[in-house]
């Protein structure tokens, strides 16, 4: 029966090829950082409150000065073909679509930004730009993201070269599955993407595109403040699903101080580890004005396409609706760090 994420988890474990697994599943080195990016909402527990009146409930957040139906965002996540080969990152705009969750398209998607766009144009579509030596590519992705009525640029900061996923050392993926993006040496990646990326770049991207721009790969308030003074709109506190430098922080872990940092000036977004209704109320309570979810989405793509990822969104959001009414925080924008506290179990 598949009615959590972690029943998506294990039937899509079943499912897809064993080098598809270990890329989607997999994390870097010995995974600490990957495991703990679910244990660190664990290690919160609720406070909740009582005889508040909870029979009219709103998930509603303000996001970058929009109002949005619930603070749940589809993460960019590369190769979406490799769970729904005929369909992909359309497939997974479709199930954003079907439950008002924005979606965020990778450069590393296997449908294009103007496919998805004329697939699906009723998303809510924001597009994530890894920045390339050739800066004229990465300015012709950003244009065809503006041209195709992407709202937001999210500038992935976290993968000056990619971090020791060794699952995928162990278990390549099989070259007749391989998608251009995962087929990919470490050594051409290094060519692609600018290691040499400063924050002097992306106040120069805040400034060309028209867009709001996002700075996705935050763990500290240093950098936060840092994005916020480059002309950045938000910041997602990330660590790449664990995938990138093992033993960082988790984004549950880095969110309060980033929060106090930039909370006032511009909005945070939180990542990693976001399996359950109370995870997402957690993040906000922390001060998160939205979440993004990476894998589960991945599961449900890989269990029943289309239909698997509006499943998991919907399971997602229904457990945060009842997650508000038990909490007593009927309303997302109320609740607060009185919900939350050191879990005594951790
Ligand atoms: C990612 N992530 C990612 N991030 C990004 O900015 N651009 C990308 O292309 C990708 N690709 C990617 C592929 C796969 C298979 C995974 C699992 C992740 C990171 C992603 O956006 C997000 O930060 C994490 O996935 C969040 O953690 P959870 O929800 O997967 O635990
Ligand atoms: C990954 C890159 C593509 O995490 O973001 O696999």
């Amino acid at each position: 029966m598949l009615i959590t994420l972690a029943d998506y988890e294990r039937a899509a474990a079943e499912s897809l090829d064993v080098g598809v697994q270990a890329y989607y599943f997999g994390g870097a080195a010995d995974e600490v950082t990957l495991g703990d990016n679910e244990a660190a909402w664990r290690r919160l527990a609720i406070h909740p409150r009582m005889l508040v009146g909870v029979s009219q409930r709103d998930m509603g957040v303000k996001l970058l000065g929009r109002e949005r139906k619930h603070p749940v965002i589809v993460a960019p996540t590369a190769l979406h073909g490799l769970a729904d080969p005929a369909e992909g990152e359309i497939a997974t705009a479709r199930a954003a679509a079907a439950t008002e969750s924005i979606v965020c398209i990778s450069t590393f998607a296997t449908k294009g930004v103007r496919s998805v766009a004329e697939a699906v144009p009723e998303a809510s579509r924001w597009f994530q730009l890894y920045v390339f030596n050739d800066r004229g590519v990465s300015r012709e992705l950003v244009a065809r993201a503006e041209e195709s009525g992407y709202d937001v640029l999210v500038v992935t900061v976290d993968l000056p070269v990619r971090g020791a996923r060794e699952r995928e050392l162990r278990t390549p993926i099989s070259s007749e599955l391989a998608h251009a993006p995962a087929t990919m040496t470490p050594a051409e990646f290094k060519a692609l993407i600018d290691a040499e990326l400063r924050w002097s770049d992306i106040e120069q991207f805040a400034a060309e595109t028209k867009l709001p721009v996002v700075v996705k790969g935050i763990l500290t308030p240093q950098d936060a403040r840092l994005a916020a003074a480059s002309g950045a709109r938000g910041v997602v506190v990330s660590n790449h699903g664990g995938r990138q430098l093992d033993s960082t922080v988790s984004g549950a872990d880095a969110l309060p101080a980033v929060v106090d940092a930039v909370g006032e000036q511009i909005d945070v977004i939180v990542d990693g580890g976001i399996r359950r209704g109370t995870d997402v109320l957690k993040a906000l309570a922390l001060g998160a004005r939205a979440v993004m979810v990476g894998r589960p989405v991945l599961w449900g793509l890989a269990v029943a396409g289309s239909d698997g990822a509006k499943h998991v969104l919907e399971i997602l959001l229904s457990e945060l609706d009842a997650a508000l009414a038990l909490a007593g925080a009927p309303r997302a924008t109320e609740l607060d760090r009185s919900f939350v506290g050191p879990a005594p179990w951790a």
